[in-house]
């Protein structure tokens, strides 16, 4: 859907969105034209991604539609994420439910689901066992699910909010069979069904370090929860314990892979290499070469005997 271009009001939102509005490196997709487009859809019922937003269709606008339009700018232009006007986000293909119950699903995790997807296709299971913690709004579990359909995927995250509307876009993406649950980190896995038993565990993991965290651009600090972002004072918290919890998880050459910071990944691939319960460690760059994703291969021989 696209804005009438024609239309005053439209070209004078453009101009100041092309002026003032801040794009975050982390949601490259947003453009000034983009997000008109979204917004004025919005406004006329439509409440669209931004990959939808591009088709050809004129929307003429009432004085009320007008007013509403402006009003939407200008909380955009006041840090509100676009992602929480229109809830709706894009992640992997799909169009997901955003709110502030969770992070709006990034971009750059896009490499982690995609590496992630590769492990689950090239499993031996018929029905691969998944489990994605830290899950927020299910992005990846959910894509999992949609692109692997032969996989039985689980998600689980510490915020009930963000269980909630994983559960929401569970069923908004048709997969209302992707269970999810609450709970801390692995906890909610410490069962038979899962100890042992996991093809592919996936994780994002809160991993900016608390200071940081306290001067982030207010699009973020204002509107995401900080649970999400902070990973104690050096980053690494629940990274940490993602590597100490994985192998338990994990059934014999099953897969872990999780998202890291800029600057984490040489530090955290060096201690995976270094742990026995993992055979074989790879990492995933971004266009930048930067490494954004680490992917382990838990340890037959180690996972026989019960070890980590
Ligand atoms: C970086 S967000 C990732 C959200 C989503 N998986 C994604 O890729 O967009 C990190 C998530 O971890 C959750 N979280 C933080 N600490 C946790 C913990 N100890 N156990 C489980 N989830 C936790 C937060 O609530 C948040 O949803």
């Amino acid at each position: 859907m696209q804005v009438d271009m024609d239309h005053p009001l439209c070209r004078e939102l453009l101009v100041r969105l092309e002026r003032e509005l801040e794009v975050l490196p982390d949601k490259p997709d947003e453009t000034p034209l983009n997000t008109l487009n979204c917004l004025c859809a919005l406004v006329a019922g439509r409440p669209l991604a931004l990959s939808q937003a591009g088709a050809a269709e004129l929307v003429e606008l009432d004085q009320a539609g007008q007013q509403r339009l402006r009003q939407l700018v200008e909380r955009r232009l006041a840090n509100v994420p676009l992602a929480h006007l229109t809830g709706r986000q894009d992640f992997m293909g799909l169009v997901l439910l955003a709110s502030e119950a969770a992070l709006v699903p990034r971009r750059e995790t896009e490499l982690l689901g995609w590496a992630a997807l590769g492990k689950i296709e090239s499993a031996s299971a018929e029905e691969p066992l998944v489990v994605d913690l830290c899950t927020g709004s299910g992005n990846l579990a959910l894509a999992m699910a949609v692109h692997a359909p032969q996989a039985k995927v689980w998600g689980s995250d510490l915020s009930p909010q963000a269980v909630e509307l994983a559960r929401q876009n569970a069923r908004f993406v048709g997969r209302p069979d992707v269970t999810f649950v609450a709970g801390d980190l692995a906890e909610p896995f410490d069962h038979p069904d899962f100890l042992g038993r996991v093809d592919v565990l996936i994780c994002n993991p809160p991993y900016i370090s608390s200071a940081k965290v306290d001067n982030m651009h207010a699009e973020i600090s204002e509107h995401e929860p900080r649970l999400a972002f902070d990973g104690g004072p050096f980053g690494v918290k629940v990274l940490l314990r993602l590597l100490k919890d994985a192998p338990r998880l994990l059934k014999a050459g099953g897969w872990l892979l999780f998202e890291v910071g800029l600057g984490q990944g040489g530090p955290m691939h060096k201690r995976l290499a270094g742990l026995p319960a993992f055979a074989e460690v790879e990492s995933v760059q971004d266009a930048n070469g930067d490494i954004r994703a680490l992917a382990a291969r838990r340890s037959a021989i180690v996972a026989a005997a019960g070890r980590v």
